[in-house]
């Protein structure tokens, strides 16, 4: 046996072994070149194949990238910076950052510019009903803007129109608003008409999912507008989004309610929102003390005993 053949053998055998080797790197070469081809997984949908309705669907319940949710922060901080927390940044058009993201185009003036030029509450109530500032006036079928004529210097404050509302153009006309009625009529002893019921946003947000920050930051002008011309005396926010909203801070409602606070020189009692109290029966009474605050700061006093 020759030392030249090695330990495995004759040159036969280092020859078939050489083939082998050969083989086994073309085969390996060939797989790679295949991986590299490889198409990867189906691609999604794409947008032509999804329905309009699902489209306007997608695109509303997006989240606005354009504006970041305000970072939890304590309740208590300096006013102004917590006004200004609260409030969209804007754009140099004057439409707060990310309001019409998602493919949206809005039309028309934006409601800062709408409600700085409404002399009174018709002018004010038509520019509302006219808003293509946002992608709900695609999926609304009535604005809502506001119920009442406030001779006694109260004004409740929601968050935004549900179904019925949207429906009758009325704000709280639902199951809610039927118990905010009675609060009106059984506890206040006042009309419904005695005071005035508006909302934060003017246009239902599908499936009543909660208002996003972007449409809160253009639908402002249109409150803030609404509240000079009404001029209450004291501001009843309805539920933690409205009594953050109108303060410009972010803390739970029962840290906000039993007391007065001031806004722009405005009194403002939040309370619970209807809808809270219909789930919650037990804080009842303690929506009905904050409602006898508000008649107080307000000058209203509360009905006497039933005559006989
Ligand atoms: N909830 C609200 O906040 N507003 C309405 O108008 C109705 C229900």
């Amino acid at each position: 046996m020759s030392q030249e053949e090695g330990p495995e053998g004759g040159s036969g055998e280092v020859a078939s072994l050489a083939l082998a080797l050969a083989h086994t790197i073309r085969r390996r070469l060939a797989l790679g070149a295949r991986r590299t081809a490889d198409p990867g997984p189906p691609p999604v949908r794409s947008r032509p194949d999804l329905d309009a309705r699902e489209r306007l669907e997608r695109r509303v319940a997006a989240p606005d990238r354009g504006v970041a949710e305000s970072p939890k922060r304590p309740a208590y901080q300096a006013e102004s910076s917590r006004r200004e927390a609260a409030r969209p940044a804007s754009t140099p058009s004057g439409r707060p950052q990310g309001a019409a993201s998602n493919g949206f185009t809005p039309e028309g003036p934006t409601p800062a510019e709408a409600a700085a030029a409404a002399a009174d509450l018709g002018a004010l109530e038509a520019s509302v009903a006219a808003c293509k500032a946002c992608a709900l006036c695609e999926s609304r079928h009535r604005t809502v803007f506001m119920d009442g004529k406030g001779t006694s210097g109260i004004m409740f404050v929601g968050e935004a129109p549900g179904a019925d509302e949207d429906r009758e153009g009325v704000p709280f006309v639902g199951r809610a608003g039927a118990l905010l009625t009675d609060i009106i009529t059984k506890g206040m002893g006042l009309a419904r008409a005695d005071v005035t019921i508006a909302n934060v946003l003017k246009c239902r947000p599908p499936g009543n999912r909660d208002p996003l920050p972007g449409e809160k930051g253009l639908c402002t002008a249109f409150l803030d507008r609404q509240i000079e011309l009404v001029n209450p005396k004291v501001i009843v926010p309805l539920g933690r989004h409205a009594a953050c909203h109108l303060l410009g801070v972010d803390a739970p409602l029962g840290r906000l309610r039993a007391r007065v606070h001031e806004r722009e020189g405005r009194k403002i009692v939040p309370t619970y929102h209807p809808a809270y109290l219909l789930r919650s029966p037990h804080d009842k009474k303690k929506a009905w003390e904050d409602i006898k605050l508000a008649m107080a700061e307000a000058g209203v006093s509360p009905p006497g005993p039933p005559q006989r």
